[in-house]
């Protein structure tokens, strides 16, 4: 997809952090930059941190106002990398549906994992779970900045959506030449919906050589397609977020897919996905099935 690498930013830190991430991301990439503000709000009182954005001058309408935040943002991406395109787009819409619709003709969808808002506890905020959720595209989720040279991981399991995750991975790889960390984590059998019966005795060596042959199958057309990606695969008998958690430490990216092997169609996300979002500390990469 050569579609535009389009950022959320929202006059926060970490939106910032976002822009940084899209900005390097286009100009790899060879993509044009969009950076969105949108100005609707859905409760008027909410009260926001002041952070980093201050109004130029008093008395500006919501539609100047949130002009300005766009630009400013869209000059610092132009002073990092002067070559790149970069466009903006202002939107009367909450920021949620604003970005899914920014999505449906982009590359890649970027966001910050918090924002302006003050609920502080909040491991993600509002706009970037609605856009994981709903974009039509992989989005990243930038929580702190990240060694961009730091090996790429991708979480594997076997299932279509992780096969998306892992191709884009493989393009993340090659794009930055850095080696690519494929991690496929299992457990003993358990049960995956309502009813499944599971094997009294079974054999853990066998079970091993299976969930080895599920990532050495996964990476099949990936290794094929970019050949000079250095692909280390690696096994852990081990809750998967955990896993990949525990080798994201030293990753500059992390991808996943967003459903896992669960089939409860009314999570939107998969469980390893969401625990991932909430404590990653480098760039979580959501991948979708094709939709
Ligand atoms: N008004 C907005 N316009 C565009 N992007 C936004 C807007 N608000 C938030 N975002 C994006 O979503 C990210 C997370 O913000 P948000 O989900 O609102 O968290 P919080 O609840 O902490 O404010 C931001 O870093 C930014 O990338
Ligand atoms: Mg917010």
């Amino acid at each position: 997809m050569s579609g535009p690498v389009v950022v959320g930013v929202d006059g926060s830190v970490t939106g910032e952090r976002a822009l940084d991430w899209a900005t390097d991301e286009a100009r790899r990439r060879k993509r044009t930059l969009r950076v969105l503000h949108a100005y609707g709000w859905p409760l008027p009182d909410l009260p926001v941190s002041p952070d980093r954005y201050r109004a130029p001058r008093p008395g500006m309408s919501d539609g100047e106002l949130a002009r300005d935040v766009a630009e400013r943002h869209a000059a610092r991406a132009r002073r990092a990398a002067p070559e790149l395109t970069v466009e903006t787009v202002v939107s009367g819409d909450l920021p949620g549906p604003a970005l899914v619709t920014a999505s449906l003709d982009a590359s890649v969808v970027v966001v910050g994992s918090r924002g302006l808002g003050s609920v502080t506890e909040l491991l993600l905020g509002s706009v970037s779970s609605h856009v994981v959720a709903h974009a039509r595209v992989p989005v990243v989720v930038v929580r702190r900045p990240a060694d961009p040279h730091a090996p790429v991981l991708v979480g594997v399991d076997g299932k279509p959506a992780s096969d998306r995750a892992v191709g884009w991975a493989f393009e993340q790889a090659a794009s930055r030449r850095v080696p690519l960390i494929a991690v496929h984590a299992w457990q003993a059998p358990v049960s995956r919906r309502h009813g499944d019966m599971l094997p009294l005795v079974h054999d853990p060596a066998m079970l091993a050589k299976e969930e080895a042959r599920v990532l050495t199958e996964a990476l099949t057309g990936g290794r094929e397609e970019y050949p000079d990606v250095v692909v280390r695969a690696c096994l852990r008998h081990e809750r998967p977020a955990k896993a990949l958690l525990a080798e994201s430490t030293r990753a500059g990216l992390l991808v996943v897919g967003a459903h896992g092997r669960s089939e409860w169609r009314g999570l939107l996300l998969g469980s390893v996905s969401r625990h991932v979002l909430h404590h990653a500390g480098v760039p979580v990469a959501v991948v979708h099935e094709r939709r």
